[in-house]
């Protein structure tokens, strides 16, 4: 018998539920045409398939018991307008850069997420931008409006759902081609080295250990091992992500799986959500909670531990090991006092989390040029603290979370050749925030060698 003081059971989860919760930072869609694009969505293949987000969560298990380290990187936002062959090849050529440095420099395993093949949109602190007194809708990602500040230009236009969907799934097959088609082949590793890095400080050290590699590779062949034989020196594992933002896109991309009945959201290997609709009761955490996929979470300098420890039991009340990714993005200023209780805290629970740092969301600044930028010494410093408060805290600081591209653009300061502050607008492409260039991500990879293997 019911008393009036228990509270009515939870309505069982579906892909559709979140929408009795109250969801934050959704753009205003046209109805008719949402209905029509979504629809159309539910009908066409998933970009990825579940057994393959089991493999990723069985990855970063790894990573969560101190057995692997986790590089999730790319642009802050991807563009209709900088898609190409060449921008993904350069992307992965820095990301399988970085990856060398951290396995070789710490002896653990690197599992490779991209921010890519889906990242399109993004939250936003104002829903409407004002220029010269014109106020219109923020732009959200190509994947929502356009970035021109034009009233039509700025209109939501669900039929760019479609449009990011088949970008992912281009980008993906690209991915897949270049990752198990030779391209990622360690015998290569001198070829990811571009030229604009080769000249650098970082280029020339990485150079120095693709030769270390190559040679360890040729006295294994003369100790008569058969090298073309071993699958995982000729391709490697790449996974997809994006912050799962606008749940009409994620939920008609979510799939049940034929062999378990469980639900995945099939748009992106590992989906996270984003500082800004992290809410317990909120509608990304409750379309987060039913799926299978590993899922990430942005810990911001607001959260308080009981509320990571609360969302942790909501999204992982199983306890299984390589669902959970904590992103910790406080800030170089707050990191020291905001995440050990946190890490106290969820460590006391038993929850067999990743914890893993995005340097750069707690760092951004205004330029005096107007621009919007990141300081690469302060980023060093978040993750340099980062790393302090997991090894007092015991916790295995699980990976990294970074925003990068592999062009030669200007938009963060500083690193070993330096960005200043006068060169900022020489090579200014972001659409969202600054990403680092290969070579700072490069300088960063052997810097967080460094860290790791203390
Ligand atoms: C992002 O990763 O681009 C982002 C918006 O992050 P956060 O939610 O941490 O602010
Ligand atoms: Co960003």
């Amino acid at each position: 018998m019911s008393t009036a003081s228990e509270s009515a059971p939870e309505p069982p989860w579906s892909p559709a539920s979140w929408r009795d919760r109250p969801v934050a930072q959704q753009p205003a869609w046209p109805e008719a045409a949402l209905r029509s694009a979504t629809d159309e969505l539910r009908e066409i293949p998933p970009l990825v398939f579940a057994g393959e987000a089991r493999s990723l969560t069985d990855a970063l298990a790894l990573a969560a018991n101190g057995e692997a380290f986790v590089l999730q990187a790319g642009d802050c936002a991807e563009a209709f307008s900088a898609f190409s062959a060449n921008s993904i090849r350069d992307k992965l050529k820095i990301i399988l850069q970085m990856s060398v440095v951290l396995t070789y420099g710490t002896g653990v395993p690197t599992v490779k997420i991209g921010r890519i093949a889906g990242q399109f949109a993004k939250p936003r602190s104002s829903d409407t931008e004002t220029r010269d007194g014109v106020e219109l809708p923020s732009f959200r990602g190509d994947i929502v409006n356009d970035f021109a500040f034009e009233a039509e230009a700025r209109r939501p236009d669900p039929q760019r759902l479609l449009r990011g969907y088949h970008q992912s799934a281009s980008t993906l097959n690209l991915l897949r081609a270049f990752t198990k088609g030779g391209y990622a082949d360690l015998a290569q590793v001198h070829a990811w080295n571009q030229d604009f890095v080769t000249a650098s400080p970082e280029g020339r050290r990485y150079e120095t250990l693709a030769g270390e590699i190559e040679r360890a590779m040729r006295f294994m062949a003369a100790c008569g091992i058969d090298l073309n034989a071993e699958r995982k020196l000729h391709e490697v594992d790449f996974y997809t992500s994006h912050e799962a933002l606008l749940l009409d896109y994620e939920e008609a991309l979510t799939r049940q799986d034929s062999i378990t009945d469980d639900w995945y959201d099939c748009s992106a290997h590992l989906l996270w959500i984003g500082d800004r609709t992290r809410q317990l009761n909120g509608a990304h955490v409750e379309f987060l909670a039913g799926v299978q996929n590993p899922i990430g979470v942005k810990l911001g300098p607001t959260i308080e531990p009981d509320e990571v420890v609360a969302l942790c039991k909501r999204l992982n009340p199983d306890l299984r090991a390589g669902r959970l990714m904590l992103i910790s993005r406080m800030g170089q200023d707050l990191v020291a006092d905001r995440l050990p209780p946190i890490l106290e805290a969820v460590r006391d629970t038993g929850q067999p989390v990743v914890w893993a740092c995005d340097p750069m969301h707690g760092n951004t600044f205004t330029h005096s040029s107007g621009v919007k930028t990141r300081r690469f010494d302060d980023v060093m410093s978040e993750l340099r603290r980062f790393f302090d408060a997991c090894y007092t805290a015991e916790v295995w600081p699980g990976g990294v979370h970074i925003e990068l591209t592999g062009e030669n653009v200007t938009e963060c300061l500083g690193g070993t050749d330096e960005v200043l502050g006068d060169h900022l607008e020489d090579r200014y492409e972001t659409m969202c925030d600054p990403r680092l260039n290969a070579r700072q991500a490069l300088d960063l990879a052997f810097q967080t060698a460094e860290l790791l293997r203390r």
